[in-house]
């Protein structure tokens, strides 16, 4: 297939293009500046503009951008930068897959969509949950709806934190695991939905290639673990002892709203369409990813 893929440079395009190009697809990618090279074509989200000519003969198109989300304390001026490097690229992206009838947009969303669902397993028929990030998502979400209207298959990724051997979630806190900072966030029951970075991509690309997989999808793992069984495992893989916590009420007055819902807020999503689809988890147990992501 030819794939053509925005926000390519950064933590998951960055594995993901490779991966597909090992697989056989040709893969094309959306630049925000001047294109130098053949497999690069140019646009300008702000201006609503794509290179003329960047769709042609593509069976897909795969929406990564965004800035990110941490670590800059969420100041009202910041959460806009935060919707606008989502929804302005996103909304773009739809009406030129509705416009040149491209059979596929997979668009980036998050696990943030559910809010903080404490106890309750969450899969794809679940409601949105509230606060920024819920809101966002939603928002994401529905900015790809003229794509859907016009008879694409869209596949939105609602994507939990992923471990990596690099960059992720891993790459900050490795850092303070190994200075012994290592800690757990509130009471540490919030679950955390990962997912190891190799499994991301064998599903992005598992969506590419599969006609019955349409709609939210959550990639993350089939086994959420809570934020203080993660921290204990972490500490394992690392070598590091973990006898910290972060109180609640410390990380709300140190980040405010971001700490809230990025720290304490937890999702215990299931990846129900993945295991509906028989997608194959290569690290379905945190143990054996973290081990993965820490070698
Ligand atoms: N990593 C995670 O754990 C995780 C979890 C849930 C959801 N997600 C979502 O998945 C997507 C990809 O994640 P990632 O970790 O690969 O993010 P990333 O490393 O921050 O890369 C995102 C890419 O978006 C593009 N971008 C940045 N600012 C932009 C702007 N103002 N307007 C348009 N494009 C912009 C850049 O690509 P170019 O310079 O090539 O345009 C950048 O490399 C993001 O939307 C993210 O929110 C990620």
């Amino acid at each position: 297939m030819r794939v053509l893929i925005a926000g390519s440079s950064g933590f998951i395009g960055s594995a993901l293009a490779p991966a597909l190009r090992h697989g056989g697809h040709e893969v094309l990618r959306l630049v925000r500046r001047a294109p130098v090279g053949t497999d690069e074509r140019g646009w300008d989200p702000p201006a609503g503009r794509i290179d003329s000519g960047a769709l042609d003969g593509v069976h897909a198109v795969i929406n990564l951008c965004g800035r990110p989300l941490a670590p800059a304390r969420w100041s009202a001026a910041h959460k806009q930068l935060i919707r606008d490097s989502r929804l302005e690229p996103t909304e773009v992206l739809a009406a030129a897959v509705a416009e040149r009838g491209v059979p596929l947009l997979i668009n980036a969303s998050g696990a943030g969509f559910y809010g903080d669902t404490g106890e309750t397993v969450v899969d794809e028929s679940s409601g949105q949950g509230t606060g920024f990030l819920a809101e966002l998502c939603r928002d994401w979400e529905a900015m790809t709806h003229p794509a859907s209207d016009a008879g694409a298959r869209v596949v939105r990724l609602r994507t939990g934190p992923v471990l990596a051997r690099e960059g992720g979630l891993l790459g900050v806190l490795r850092v303070a695991f190994k200075a012994v900072l290592g800690a757990r966030f509130g009471d540490g029951r919030q679950y955390l939905p990962w997912i190891h970075l190799d499994d991301l991509v064998a599903a992005i690309r598992f969506a590419l290639e599969d006609d019955q997989l349409t709609g939210p999808v959550n990639l993350c793992a089939p086994n959420p673990a809570r934020n203080a069984e993660f921290t204990r495992e972490l500490g394992r893989a690392l070598g590091r002892p973990t006898p910290w916590v972060a109180p609640a009420f410390v990380l709300r007055g140190l980040l405010g709203q971001q700490a809230e819902e990025m720290l304490v807020f937890g999702q215990r999503a299931k990846p129900a369409a993945l295991l509906r689809r028989e997608f194959p988890f290569r690290y379905p147990e945190l143990p054996d990813a973290l081990a993965a992501a820490c070698a």
